[in-house]
């Protein structure tokens, strides 16, 4: 194999059940955290639910906190992240096709094995809490195929299904760092073809993520969210919080009320890079095409809004935020209340607009979000790279949309959530070439930060940067 195969799919049979345990299975109640790790992969599996929205609630419907809440956002989140490196030892463990396996079966043995050889749960209780997890019909088999998992650790595991590292380098780190081939492919391109970067890249999505917050500009002090909720300044976002440990950052008063939000440090330096740009003439109308859920549209309606959180009478600023989807529409409306923000639900290749009449425009656009697979465990089984022509063709309308909707002089920023090549440098470069814009270097708009390569984009790595990877370029309209 050249890299983890995308996991098994559900293909439940009415015969794919494992053999009943010769004698009665000792069973006990599972614990409440494995079972919050187990429940979570199923929602997953079988609702296409994300684990970041659904973990945090299990946990509070459960009144799980402290360490029962780390422990099972540890197992719940890392089975998920490995899950098709895991599927490839469990192929070779049990006697039949994993896409052969009921889906409850299949996801005890997925945290079963994760468990064995990724977490310092001894073998014993990993494999019996594991079999009382699993439906009572499949105790038996369960319990037999992670003895077979529990015979080799993670690393002779990865020796045995990985391809080697010599003779195939890229397959051989996907198997070790539990990422589809193709994700690291891209990576490694991004990366200028360094394969010792490639995998610090890697290995940086499994590292659990902090949590950053913006402190709204005109709204709350950086200081005083970094003194509300325990965290540290972020380095360069003169706004960004960090918060290292766990806990709910929603349940913190200045988020609940609007003061502050969660948001990415590298997102916020998107934002704040477009709002940064000089212009010449005037500086009025801002236009935010791809807005939902509002994360970029608040910071910058705050931005607009000017320091003492009022308009300036002289040169007041408006911003219109434009969103395709209803429900994230509604979002970025709640979002922006009482920042000067106009909300529309509208196709961003549609204009609902004079073209020509912005004088700065942002498109965050729709991508594969490989720049956060961190922060999202599933996402990096659940994306396809067939869903790249998709996306690559609709952020080259959306990004010639955007430029449209700039008048001469005025500044576009393109950003996406992700490393690609095909969304960042390739959607560029073709747009580009229509000459209607030039490219700006944007590494002086990202004042502070280092390692940004050689422009004129900027390129974000949480290796590097502690951010997700955000792509950022700076274009100014002819
Ligand atoms: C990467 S997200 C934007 C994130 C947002 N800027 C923030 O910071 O919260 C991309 C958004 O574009 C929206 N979208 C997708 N196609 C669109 C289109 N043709 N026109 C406008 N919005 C679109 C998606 O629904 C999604 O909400």
């Amino acid at each position: 194999m050249t890299g983890p195969a995308p996991p098994a799919r559900r293909r439940p049979r009415p015969d794919s059940r494992g053999p009943r345990p010769n004698r009665p299975a000792q069973r006990r109640a599972a614990d409440p955290a494995r079972r919050a790790a187990y429940d979570l992969l199923r929602a997953v599996e079988e609702r296409d639910a994300y684990a970041n929205l659904t973990l945090p609630a299990l946990l509070r419907e459960r009144g799980l906190a402290g360490r029962d809440a780390a422990f099972a956002t540890e197992l719940g989140y890392g089975t998920l992240r490995a899950t098709g490196t895991l599927d490839a030892i469990l192929a070779r463990c049990a006697d039949r096709p994993l896409d052969a396996l009921d889906p409850e079966v299949l996801a005890a043995l997925r945290l079963g094995t994760y468990q064995l050889l990724r977490t310092r749960v001894p073998a014993h209780a990993a494999v019996s809490a594991t079999v009382d997890l699993a439906p009572r019909r499949a105790a038996g088999f369960v319990n037999a195929v992670l003895r077979r998992v529990a015979r080799q650790g993670w690393d002779s595991w990865v020796s045995t299904i990985a391809p080697p590292l010599a003779a195939d380098p890229l397959g051989h780190l996907a198997v070790r760092y539990a990422h589809p081939k193709w994700v690291a492919a891209a990576f490694h391109d991004a990366l200028g073809g360094d394969l010792a970067e490639t995998e610090a890249a890697l290995a940086a999505d499994d590292r659990r993520p902090e949590t950053h917050l913006v402190a709204r500009p005109g709204r709350i002090s950086r200081d005083r969210l970094a003194a509300l909720s325990g965290g540290e300044p972020g380095p360069w976002s003169p706004y960004a919080v960090r918060l290292s440990g766990g806990g709910d950052p929603g349940a913190l008063a200045p988020v609940r009320d609007g003061r502050a939000g969660v948001q990415d440090e590298g997102s916020q330096l998107t934002a704040l890079a477009l709002a940064a740009v000089p212009l010449d003439g005037p500086d009025r109308t801002w236009l935010d095409l791809c807005a939902g859920p509002g994360g970029k549209a608040t910071l910058l309606g705050c931005l607009a809004a000017g320091p003492a959180g009022v308009a300036e009478a002289a040169a007041p600023i408006r911003v219109l935020a434009v969103e395709k989807a209803a429900h994230r529409a509604r979002l970025v409306a709640a979002a922006t209340g009482g920042l000067p923000v106009d909300v529309i639900q509208a196709d961003g290749v549609v204009p609902a607009w004079r073209p020509g009449s912005f004088d700065r425009a942002l498109l965050d656009a729709p991508c594969t979000g490989l720049g956060a697979l961190r922060r999202r465990p599933e996402a990096r089984w659940r994306r396809r790279e067939s869903d790249l022509p998709r996306l690559t063709r609709l952020q080259r309308s959306l990004l010639r949309s955007a430029l449209a909707a700039a008048r001469p002089g005025g500044v576009i920023a393109y950003v996406v959530c992700s490393p690609h090549p095909a969304e960042t440098r390739e959607v560029l470069s073709d747009v580009l070439a229509d000459g209607t814009a030039d490219q700006l270097d944007a590494r002086p708009l990202f004042p502070g930060v280092p390692d940004l390569d050689d422009g004129p984009q900027v390129q974000l790595w949480p290796h590097r940067h502690g951010t997700d990877a955000m792509f950022c370029a700076l274009l100014l309209r002819r």
